[in-house]
């Protein structure tokens, strides 16, 4: 068979040319919500190493939608032009630029990791919000409940989101659903205590992830894909689970999602998770077998070896890779050896493909 790492994938009118992508990954490394050189680098390096998409950080639809105050944005026009200077760069390269539009809901206002933990003070944060007045843990900010104004606010920030993406040359839009920030507190009976239509049932738990869906959309070209990364559980009694994951997956399969970006947890601090090589693998199966509907593997996936596995026995389109790519940028060059597939090289590194 041939290797299935290596070979493309056709999502609407788009082709990646390989399966490898850059989960996307934080820097906190902004200024106001600005791309800088750090991003070029960082981001470019990879494209240089051959990922074929490229996913930008969980991306701020508003000041109040950062985590903390050092996150990428794309609340405002200014924002546009950083990134597009990046996301042509990786498409010089041969790699697709998509973004992961994010809102942080009650995990906003907080230190970057290598600054504190939990809340910011007062002075350099904002007030966070939630589909209930809940806070994440006892060292997190206070959030207030979105009323309905408040929520055709989160529809209208992603609404301008999406005409900056575009603007900005994304090709892939990557809607955050997942890890405990907002759209993941909707859906997850742990999080919401509404009794209004956003809350209760899990239809009305979805709702806003809706919503959402169709106020990108009115923007989105048709032939751009769009992507959800979902925490498939909540990993504790009484939350979400991944048989609500499937339903959801079902739903958004109707909504003409392209592909569903597996992940896991996030949304309480004690849930306990059996974190292990590939360990989120099994729910990227389970939804796509269950629903039907392409998904992307996540989790702990570092050799070329089981990235290829996950994608010859079915239990996913897509490999994510966070860490691993951090660790060496250049892993789809070095898979592709491993794999022995002859993968191009750009051509200024074409004389370390081999030493002779
Ligand atoms: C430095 C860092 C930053 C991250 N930032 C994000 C993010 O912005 N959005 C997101 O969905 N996940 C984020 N994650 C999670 C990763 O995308 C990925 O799901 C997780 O690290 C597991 O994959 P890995 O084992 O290959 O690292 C981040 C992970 C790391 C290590």
């Amino acid at each position: 068979m041939a290797v299935q790492l290596f070979s493309p994938l056709r999502l609407r009118g788009l082709e990646l040319k390989n399966r490898i992508v850059v989960s996307p990954m934080c820097e906190y490394s902004s200024q106001d919500g600005f791309a800088n050189d750090w991003h070029l680098v960082h981001l470019g390096s990879r494209a240089v190493g051959g990922a074929g998409l490229i996913l930008f950080e969980a991306t701020a639809v508003s000041p109040e939608a950062r985590i903390t105050p050092d996150d990428l944005g794309i609340w405002k026009d200014e924002h546009i032009e950083g990134l597009r200077r990046i996301t042509s760069f990786l498409e010089a390269h041969g790699s697709v630029p998509g973004i992961q539009l994010a809102h942080a809901g009650r995990k906003a206002s907080t230190f970057s990791p290598w600054k504190g933990e939990g809340a910011v003070p007062a002075e350099q944060g904002w007030q966070t919000v939630a589909p209930s007045a809940v806070p994440f843990s006892p060292t997190y900010p206070q959030p207030v409940a979105l009323d309905q104004a408040g929520i055709q606010k989160v529809l209208h920030d992603f609404r301008e989101a999406t005409r900056r993406s575009l603007e900005a040359g994304f090709k892939v839009i990557e809607i955050h659903a997942a890890h405990g920030y907002l759209l993941h507190e909707f859906y997850s009976p742990l999080s919401n205590q509404r009794t209004d239509n956003y809350g209760g049932s899990f239809d009305n738990r979805i709702r806003l992830l809706l919503e959402i869906i169709d106020a990108v959309r009115e923007t989105w070209p048709a032939e751009y894909p769009l992507l959800v990364r979902i925490s498939a559980t909540d990993w504790t009694e009484g939350g979400w689970t991944i048989e609500d994951s499937v339903k959801l997956a079902k739903v958004l399969k109707d909504k003409q999602i392209d592909l569903i970006d597996t992940s896991t947890g996030g949304n309480v601090p004690q849930a306990q998770i059996p974190v292990g090589p590939g360990y989120q693998v099994e729910f990227a199966a389970r939804v796509k077998q269950e629903a039907n509907i392409p998904t992307g593997a996540v989790g702990i996936i570092t050799t070329a070896q089981q990235a290829e596995d996950i994608l010859a026995n079915n239990q996913a389109d897509l490999i994510l890779m966070a860490r691993e790519l951090l660790r060496d940028p250049y892993f789809p060059l070095h898979a592709a050896q491993e794999l022995g597939v002859d993968l191009e090289w750009p051509v200024q590194y074409q004389r370390a493909k081999r030493n002779k």
